[in-house]
């Protein structure tokens, strides 16, 4: 599976913003149908132990933060998004769900994150990068490599392509208008991951109700 068609990202950082300022009370809805597979598969991946440091870039709602902070009682775990409609849930959501948490939860942007460099065992990232434009990947990936630690684990989950008839019909969505797909399309991030100086790359394909998502796991080389 390659990026070859990949279809340009339509929407920029402050579209992005309004678009799920918009759909943030129904996002858990839309997650629940196409997502939690791939959540669950990057969640095991993950692996958090307790006493880790571990960074969430795109907290979103919160739906995988509660699983870190479940996973990691006595750690450090911090969580930034770009919009804040998004993060007041996932604020709300910690203090339901989680309320003797140890956490942070910031507004933040991706492409330059908040904290200095080899912070972090773990960073976990999903459905962000099937935003941004392919030119922008890099970029974003180099942050996420600067505040890991040297051999710091990598989680990505992103929606993907797929060489099922039904995968075309995201596309479709989308090229009918970015938004009823929420700004997402489908991107293979493996290649990008290996360029930006990961190893041990793994990947795999969740496909859930016709939608492709794909799970990456690699490592920070020193
Ligand atoms: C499809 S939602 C995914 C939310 C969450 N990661 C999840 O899996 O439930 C995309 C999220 O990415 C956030 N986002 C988009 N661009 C970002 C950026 N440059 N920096 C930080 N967050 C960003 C949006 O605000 C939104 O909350």
């Amino acid at each position: 599976m390659t990026n070859e068609g990949i279809l340009e990202a339509r929407l920029d950082k402050d579209a992005v913003r309004g678009v799920y300022t918009v759909i943030a009370p129904i996002y858990d809805f839309w997650a629940l149908l196409t997502e939690v597979r791939a959540r669950r598969r990057a969640l095991e991946l993950l692996a958090v132990r307790d006493g880790e440091s571990v960074l969430e870039v795109a907290v979103g709602t919160g739906l995988t933060f509660v699983e870190i902070l479940r996973a990691n009682p006595s750690g450090r775990s911090e969580g930034i998004d770009l919009t804040p409609a998004m993060l007041e849930r996932a604020r709300r959501r910690v203090a339901r769900d989680v309320p003797s948490a140890r956490c942070e939860l910031s507004l933040g942007d991706a492409y330059q994150l908040p904290f200095a460099a080899e912070q972090f065992d773990a960073v976990y990232n999903a459905y962000m990068f099937d935003l941004l434009p392919q030119e922008d990947f890099a970029r974003v990936l180099s942050e996420m490599r600067r505040v890991l630690k040297p051999g710091g684990r990598l989680v990505l989950t992103n929606m993907s392509k797929s060489d099922r008839w039904y995968g075309e019909l995201p596309e479709l969505l989308y090229k009918v208008s970015p938004r009823l797909m929420g700004g997402c399309r489908g991107v293979v991030m493996a290649p990008f991951v290996e360029a930006a100086g990961f190893r041990d790359i793994m990947r795999e394909t969740v496909i859930q109700a016709g939608f492709p998502s794909e799970v990456i796991a690699a490592r920070r080389s020193p």
